[in-house]
């Protein structure tokens, strides 16, 4: 079955029965498979997960949190990962043979993660390889699907999160001369700029063109960005920036690294997911703050810091749609069939692309 066959497949699509359930009903199912499967079952939910999710998770975190408590955990016999799909796809390859990884919406995937597939990915080596001999080294962000994870892994490279992508950087640098970072331009190229890498030191590389954006020599490549971008935290301009210059000169700006490039440069901090939880926590009461990423968190942070004043970087700004598809009639949904034994929504990657993808993670895991 392709994965257009599957996600039109009738036992992929939420039953009836869910859509007419009321939020109580719903709550409540979830409230009582959770006390029966007990310890058997295990709830991971991403910060970016909606509220009628995340209040049943049994631990939030960013992608190298979730993805370090997926390996850690061997109790669980099912994981129902609220998440999107490269987060299940990573915790299904760090858990056992003996543990089952659902992801309750299949069609919660990364647009991201959809910019760069296997066969562009295995035709930019090639091109680079002929352009730059043996001198690059592959580094994945984890918003990537596993046979990526897989060929970086093959190739002595390794996964890197927003949490420690300086210091994967670090790493690829220690290894090789040059290094290729897929999937995302703008974490790719803020890190780098961050440990000293000149702009004009960075090419991209253009999966649809199979062609590098770069002027001047090549020998100066130090590192080649894939052209692939998060069309959440895109959204985030210049002009919001000054937009709250202008109105809230007091206000500070914190921005994830997945922001262009110029974003960052004019914000005041820019870190991962966790990062900036960790810096609203620790400010002052009465402080201010303009935050550049997905907005079911900054709503959280808003109504979690009732004594700060937190507003979106971009006003206008929308949930990442593909999290979001992950809501309580799916969950609910998903544990259902988990008791039943039903094998619905399941993922599973293939031993022959776990192995190399999981060499990928255990080296980052390893340095993080
Ligand atoms: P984090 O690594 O900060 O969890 O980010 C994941 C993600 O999808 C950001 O868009
Ligand atoms: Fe992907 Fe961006 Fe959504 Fe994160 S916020 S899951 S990178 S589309």
């Amino acid at each position: 079955m392709n994965i257009l066959e599957s996600l039109e497949s009738k036992n992929r699509m939420l039953p009836e029965k869910y859509r007419n359930m009321s939020v109580d009903e719903l709550e409540n199912l979830v409230r009582d498979i959770k006390a029966k499967m007990g310890k058997k079952l295990f709830i991971p939910g991403h910060h970016y997960q909606k509220d009628e999710v995340i209040q049943f998770a049994d631990a939030t975190g960013d992608s190298l949190k979730l993805a370090q408590l997926s390996a850690d955990n061997k109790d669980a016999e099912h994981i129902v990962f609220c998440g999107v799909h490269f987060m299940a796809e990573t915790a299904d390859i760090l858990t056992t043979e003996n543990q089952r990884v659902y992801l309750p919406d299949m069609r919660a995937g990364c647009s991201m993660a959809d910019m760069a597939d296997i066969y562009q990915t295995e035709r930019a080596w090639e091109f680079l390889q002929v352009l730059f001999g043996d001198t690059i080294l592959p580094l994945t962000y984890v918003n990537s699907t596993a046979a990526i994870k897989s060929f970086v892994g093959a190739n002595g490279g390794a996964t890197v999160t927003s949490s420690n992508a300086e210091k994967m950087v670090r790493w690829a640098f220690s290894q090789k001369e040059r290094l290729l970072f897929l999937p995302d331009q703008h974490l790719g190229r803020n890190t780098a700029f961050n440990i000293g890498i000149g702009l004009d030191e960075m090419a991209v590389y253009n999966p649809i063109e199979n062609i590098l954006e770069f002027d001047g020599p090549l020998e100066k490549v130090k590192v080649i960005l894939w052209k692939g971008h998060c069309s959440v935290h895109e959204n985030f301009t210049v002009e919001n920036i000054a937009d709250v210059r202008r109105t809230n000169p007091d206000m500070k700006i914190i921005v994830h690294p997945e922001c262009r490039r110029e974003v960052v440069a004019l914000s005041d901090m820019a870190g991962s997911t966790n990062y900036i939880i960790e810096a609203i926590e620790a400010s002052p009461k009465g402080s201010a703050w303009a935050i550049g990423t997905e907005m079911n968190l900054v709503n959280r942070l808003i109504a979690q810091h009732p004594d700060k004043h937190i507003v979106s970087l971009n006003p206008h700004m929308c949930p990442c749609l593909t999290m979001n598809r992950i809501d309580l009639q799916h969950l609910a949904w998903s544990l259902e069939s988990v008791m039943e034994g039903q094998e619905t929504n399941i993922i599973k990657v293939d031993e022959n692309t776990a192995t190399n993808a999981k060499l990928a993670l255990e080296r980052m895991l390893e340095l993080s």
